[in-house]
């Protein structure tokens, strides 16, 4: 059998020893398969298979005594034999190691030269939602919504890569009460904004107006509840003025998301007002009274608020109107939420009123709210400029790009590049390490913004791992071969995996698939950073112990190991493979 991508192992193993299991021991229905890596000391070989231990407790409760030893040798005579495997070994009370084969490895290996690295095979192609980044118009897009922005474009790359089929979703907040006083507000101002535009550039300052006239005039207050009353039933005059106020804010976004490279389409809250008032009128025997309020309960501490006293629609409305229009209208398989993990209760709810009213159901679909952390400054409180403004996207882009030059220039790095590679340098690093340390955190923790700590050139940074790749790459240059001379290379030679390092290092290589897997489970990225982070630490062993080109006592060049150049186009090809899911732009010099 030809292989035609590396596979993920850790699947491999599992159908390997759940048929063994079932073979050996045909009584238990749903036995544990518990199959992990072996850690670092190669005498436990690279998997471990760890079910003999659990399955003799079965027994036991069962009333039977057998030794868990005794039940993995019996799972060990029941695996089919497979390429993948080298040899078993029972080990300690009953741990099952498991030693990879390497003309497995480095087959599998081999395949990224004629195929490229190519994702695991998918079960079934879904059709999926993301819905990320959404900002709201007119307030300003702060560092919350930077890290929505860049988590939920990373998981649309992992998805995208993987095969599926993504909708990136920008559900903007533009259709709140906040509406009312802002087109009040232009409407004073600039009178005679239906024929000419007005020149608003700042939507802050405009913002702040009219909420300061909102909270100080009672009489400007009803006519911003009036304004919004207009706006939601579509009256012309209104649309226009809201369009205007949207298209400043539009800008502004698209700025930040051109600079860090990041589509979506834009899909806010108004897009489901007439699909709102659909709905509240199919739920109307769901719907419960609550001080003049109408509520849908789904089974949590607090109901969804789907009609206010006044009669107007909240997010929680536009929300279910949005799940129903997507599971059902748009038929997705799977909607992924990025928001701060503090509306984990809002969505907790909106999913169970979902569940109940038959809009989720969870033979078919898969929902999903990828929550993150606050952001912090490095004095751990919120983060805030000196002043205590909250900080504009655009400045600490900006920042970035001031901090990333500086530390190029630190290593001299504007002497050796010409100023259109310094230029390319500067923004990978800029836009690699904000989008880098905001994705190598766990995201469920908080995070502190720290342009110092990102910007480091050791550890788990994305300098570290751009410089790491430039290396790698420049290894082949230095032997003068052309990645497609490389690719030619492989059909008459074999990457190498003898030498210890080699082996090491090609184990890693070879966990890309089930990495990838893993996070598809979680919605985690920080294991691909760590995953990445380990390819770069054990390229560096086998470099160090491996020569890849051997020169004389004059330098000239005597000797180049074709197998280990292999290895390591290899490695810069799954590097970037990763670093594209991660949004990080590699350039081959810095
Ligand atoms: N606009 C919201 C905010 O800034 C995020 C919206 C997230 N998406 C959603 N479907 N609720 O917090």
């Amino acid at each position: 059998k030809v292989q035609t991508r590396m596979q993920s192992i850790t699947e491999n193993l599992t159908n390997l020893f759940t048929t063994a299991i079932t073979a050996a021991f045909p009584d238990i229905t749903d036995p544990p398969i518990v199959i992990a890596l072996s850690g670092n000391n190669p005498k436990f070989g690279d998997y471990q298979c760890n079910s003999a231990l659990p399955l003799a407790n079965i027994y036991k409760q069962l009333g039977k005594k057998i030794a868990p030893r005794e039940i993995a040798q019996k799972i060990v005579e029941n695996v089919p034999s497979h390429e993948l495997i080298e040899k078993f070994e029972v080990a300690g009370p009953g741990f099952i190691n498991i030693f990879l084969d390497k003309n497995y490895a480095t087959n599998s290996l081999s395949t990224i030269f004629e195929y490229g690295v190519r994702p695991p095979s998918i079960k079934k192609k879904l059709k999926v939602l993301v819905d990320f980044s959404s900002p709201n118009i007119a307030k300003e897009m702060h560092v919350g919504h930077l890290r929505s922005t860049i988590i939920g474009d990373s998981i649309c790359r992992l998805l995208e890569f993987l095969g599926h089929d993504i909708l990136r979703i920008n559900h903007v907040g533009d259709w709140g009460t906040q509406f009312g006083m802002l087109i009040a507000h232009l409407q004073d101002k600039f009178p005679d904004y239906l024929v000419k535009s007005p020149p608003i550039s700042d939507l802050q300052t405009f913002y702040k107006e009219s909420k300061k006239r909102f909270d100080e005039d009672e009489e400007f207050k009803k006519r911003a509840y009036a304004s919004v009353v207009k706006l939601q039933s579509f009256d012309p005059d209104h649309i226009k003025a809201w369009e205007l106020i949207c298209n400043v804010s539009r800008k502004e976004f698209q700025k930040i998301y051109d600079r860090l490279d990041i589509k979506l389409i834009e899909r806010g809250e108004s897009f489901y007002q007439t699909r709102m008032e659909q709905l509240v009128k199919e739920l109307a025997n769901d719907l419960e009274e609550d001080e003049g309020r109408k509520v849908l309960w789904g089974g949590g501490t607090i109901p969804l608020t789907i009609v206010k006293s006044d009669g107007g629609f909240t997010y929680d409305t536009s929300d279910m109107a949005a799940i129903k229009h997507r599971l059902h209208e748009e038929k997705h398989d799977w909607v992924i939420y990025v928001t701060d993990a503090g509306q984990a209760t809002h969505f907790q709810t909106l999913f169970g009123c979902a569940k109940k009213i038959g809009v989720i159901d969870e033979k078919v679909h898969r929902v999903d709210h990828v929550g993150f952390g606050v952001v912090l400054g490095e004095d751990k409180k919120k983060f805030k400029t000196r002043s205590g403004d909250t900080v504009r996207l655009l400045d600490l882009l900006d920042e970035g790009l001031r901090r990333a030059l500086d530390k190029l220039k630190e290593k001299e790095r504007d002497k050796v590049l010409t100023p259109e590679e310094l230029k390319q340098a500067q923004e990978s690093v800029a836009y690699g390490c904000i989008k880098y340390s905001d994705l190598s955190h766990n995201r469920n923790h908080e995070y502190v913004f720290s342009f110092d700590k990102m910007l480091e050139d050791k550890g788990n940074t994305a300098v570290y791992l751009l410089y790491a790749y430039t290396r790698i790459k420049s290894i082949a240059r230095t032997a003068n071969l052309t990645p497609e001379k490389i690719r030619e290379l492989s059909k008459t030679h074999q990457i190498t995996l003898e030498h210890d390092k080699e082996w090491k290092l090609g184990k890693v290589l070879l966990r890309f698939p089930d990495v990838l897997l893993k996070i598809t489970k979680d919605l985690c990225l920080h294991h691909l950073c760590e995953y990445v982070y380990e390819i770069a630490t054990t390229f560096t062993e086998f470099y160090d112990n491996c020569y890849c080109i051997e020169r004389d006592s004059v330098g000239d060049i005597v000797n180049i190991n074709i197998g280990r150049i292999l290895l390591t186009e290899a490695t810069a090809m799954v590097l970037e493979r990763c670093f594209y899911i991660l949004g990080l732009k590699p350039v081959s010099k810095m």
